[in-house]
């Protein structure tokens, strides 16, 4: 059985400007991510990164609404930009989006019933009204929320917590195999995230649903997610087990990450003062180098990161781009989920 979905050396190379020759640049947004996700063995996966390390755009990618550069994503072995009719709605349904402000694309005259009531027409979820009404009412309370207080209400008329719940019921109700959520607590207040992670958590757990969990906030993934992939600048740096990499961090860039955490402000990432003052110079360099993206921040460096380190493999479980790492083997196919794997069975 192939993979349920499948990101292969995904690519994503954004240019704007360019009137005159010469004039347009170019952001590699993601420079080479590979990540696949068994259905057979639902997973929780944190992606993290601080802003624009290009999470946004794997996730649009995986989701089939962004074309890579180069590289491709399978569903079910298929390529998610080549699928047939049926296929295409079936790929619609199993895998589910969840992203920080749904509410901005919901129509505010329409009544949460809509939001909800929708998805179960289109996809034939439900034999009669009723039917649909007790699904609803089932997907409401999965996800913590009273069908008595929801029901009959406009979005405007609920709390930025329970619209994000209703969004996640609205995903529950299509019985996904996976959900992708791009960054689905940031704008709930910090004191509801924590239970609403918890809520996706049991999703996972009860209903063997796979979780791709994208933030910038590590505290975040430590709490819910099994497996970790840390991106800079649209490049994993390390990636493995949760509680290892945050433990016990091997690449500096994840080291940098941990040591500049807990800033427990909303809307806060993790760019600390010297990056947010770098000189233009250097981040266009840094866009440029072919080598370690990290290096002109790491206090580590070497002349051999004037080329991308491979993945090398410290321990079963994890994976760290790095050639201070040099003397472990190397992780030939590249596929995170090698690591995660080992690190499930790990858990056995
Ligand atoms: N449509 C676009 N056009 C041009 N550049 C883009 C576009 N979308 C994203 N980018 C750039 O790609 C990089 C990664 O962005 P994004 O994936 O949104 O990061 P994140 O979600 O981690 O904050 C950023 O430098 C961003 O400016
Ligand atoms: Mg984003």
């Amino acid at each position: 059985m192939p993979p349920l979905l499948e990101a292969r050396h995904l690519r994503k190379v954004f240019r704007s400007g360019g009137q005159r020759l010469g004039a347009s640049t170019e952001t590699v947004a993601v420079g080479d991510f590979s990540l696949s996700i068994d259905a057979a063995r639902p997973s929780f996966t944190t992606i993290a990164g601080e802003s624009g390390s290009g999470k946004t755009t794997i996730a649009r990618m995986l989701l089939g609404i962004l074309a890579p550069s180069a590289g491709e994503v399978l569903y079910q072995g298929r390529d998610v930009h080549h699928l047939l009719k049926e296929e295409r709605r079936q790929f619609r349904k199993d895998v589910q989006a969840i992203f920080q402000d749904p509410f901005e694309v919901y129509n505010p005259f329409y009544k949460i019933d809509h939001i909800l009531t929708t998805p179960v027409r289109k996809f034939g979820l439900a034999a009669s009204k009723a039917d649909a009404y007790d699904k609803i009412r089932e997907a409401l309370r999965a996800v913590g929320l009273r069908p008595e207080e929801t029901l009959g209400r406009y979005p405007h008329q609920l709390s930025g917590g329970q619209r994000q719940r209703i969004t996640i019921a609205r995903a529950l109700l299509l019985e996904p195999k996976l959900i992708i959520a791009d960054e689905p607590v940031s704008m709930v207040d910090a004191s509801l995230r924590a239970t609403i992670l918890s809520t996706l958590h049991a999703l996972y757990r009860d209903f063997g649903i796979s979780f791709i969990y994208i933030t910038h906030d590590l505290t975040t993934a430590y709490q819910v997610s099994e497996n970790i992939v840390i991106l800079f600048h649209g490049a994993v740096a390390e990636a493995g087990h949760t509680e290892k990499v945050i433990k016990d961090p091997q690449h500096p860039y994840t080291r940098e990450l941990i040591h500049s955490i807990p800033v427990p402000e909303p809307g806060r990432e993790w760019i600390d003062e010297a990056v947010e003052e770098k000189e233009v110079e250097d981040i266009e360099a840094e866009e440029s180098a072919a080598g370690c993206r990290y290096v002109l921040r790491c206090p580590q460096a070497m002349d051999q990161c004037a080329v991308a380190p491979p993945f090398y493999r410290p321990e079963a479980e994890r994976a760290v781009a790095c050639f201070l790492h040099a003397e472990s083997p190397v992780l030939k196919s590249g596929d995170l989920n090698e690591v995660f794997s080992a690190a499930a069975d790990a858990q056995k």
